[in-house]
């Protein structure tokens, strides 16, 4: 580039701020947000996790609270992860389809208070639930199985949509889910919940601070390499998404985030299907730790992440920032 060719000076558009406004290609706003919570037994119970700092689990009072705080900053959907005390784990996960444990009673109190004002997306694998942390049913072997830990996982489904939740979200990846599970919503009289499935879920080091919050990671022996995908591969995120979709799924989700930009713009690019990213907890203690040490502005790269993940393509993200993401962005 030489100045005999002013006009393509690039820079002129940057020049200042009502400019910069007026050419922005993509925007954040708290529409874009889904806030995942935690929730714990008892009455009147914080219990801060400190893996992720400035994130608690609730007893259920407190959760009603940060519900009703989420549709006053215009976060549409919370996302629910029980911390089930121990001496409901076993080892199949049989309190998944409790009617009464701690995630119904959650979705209940919050449907009581916001009504249709706030969406609820509930988790469906077992991990919080089995005395194994595994997300599925073991063989003699220890191998997570396919096809029985579908039918528990089907009930957990029914079991959520009973109580309430709008959004059913399988994060156990096994094969064949999306379509049982929308199968039992279809013959039980809920033909409009939503299934947003966790199509292309990487094994990822990225969730240890989630583990300990939800009460998982001390039980857990191995990995999830079975069937969480490997962090290696593209095309196959594709096959991921496209069996879901076809088996029933009206939206996508790719997991960890911004080490998966990637995938989530191959996903947006090649099948054009609603794709969100969730922006797990290690990268939210990341972002943290960075901003305790003095090498970032906490504020500032909580929001230009999430602009990153729109930029690539993302109908929105799952992340713990969500609250504070929405206060700066209600200025
Ligand atoms: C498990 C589940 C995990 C997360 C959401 N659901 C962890 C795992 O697969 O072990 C991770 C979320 C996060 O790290 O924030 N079904």
């Amino acid at each position: 580039m030489t100045a005999s060719y002013p006009n393509t000076r690039l820079r002129r558009t940057r020049a200042s701020g009502w400019s910069r406004a007026l050419y922005r290609e993509n925007l954040v706003t708290p529409a874009d947000l889904i806030w995942p919570m935690f929730v714990t037994e008892g009455e009147g119970v914080e219990e801060p996790i400190g893996s992720l700092p400035g994130v608690s689990r609730w007893s259920v009072d407190g959760i009603v609270k940060q519900a009703n705080e989420a549709v006053a900053l215009g976060i549409p959907v919370v996302a629910l992860f029980p911390n089930t005390q121990s001496d409901r784990r076993s080892e199949d996960g049989a309190e998944a389809h409790n009617p009464d444990n701690l995630m119904c009673r959650a979705i209940r109190a919050i449907k009581d208070a916001c009504g249709d004002d706030l969406g609820i997306l509930t988790d469906v694998a077992l991990d919080p639930y089995t005395s194994h942390g595994q997300d599925g049913l073991l063989d003699k072997n220890g191998y997570v199985t396919n096809d029985d830990t579908v039918a528990v996982l089907v009930d957990q489904a029914l079991n959520q949509a009973e109580a309430g939740a709008d959004i059913i979200a399988p994060s156990d990846m096994m094969d064949g889910r999306v379509h049982a599970i929308r199968m039992a919503l279809e013959m039980n009289g809920h033909p409009n919940i939503q299934i947003m499935s966790y199509a292309a879920k990487y094994a990822s080091a990225f969730y240890g601070p989630f583990r300990d919050a939800v009460g998982s990671g001390g039980l857990l022996k191995g990995d999830k390499k079975t069937y969480q995908m490997d962090p290696a591969n593209g095309e196959e995120a594709l096959r991921e998404v496209e069996l879901d979709i076809a088996e029933g799924a009206d939206s996508v989700m790719v997991k960890p985030g911004l080490a998966y930009l990637d995938i989530v713009h191959l996903v947006k690019e090649s099948l054009g299907v609603p794709t969100f990213a969730y922006q797990v907890s290690g990268e939210y203690a990341m972002i943290e730790a960075a901003a305790a040490a003095g090498a970032g502005d906490r504020d500032a790269l909580v929001l230009e992440t999430l602009l990153a993940f729109k930029r690539a393509g993302a109908s929105g993200v799952l992340t713990y920032h969500a609250p504070l993401a929405a206060r700066l962005l209600n200025g």
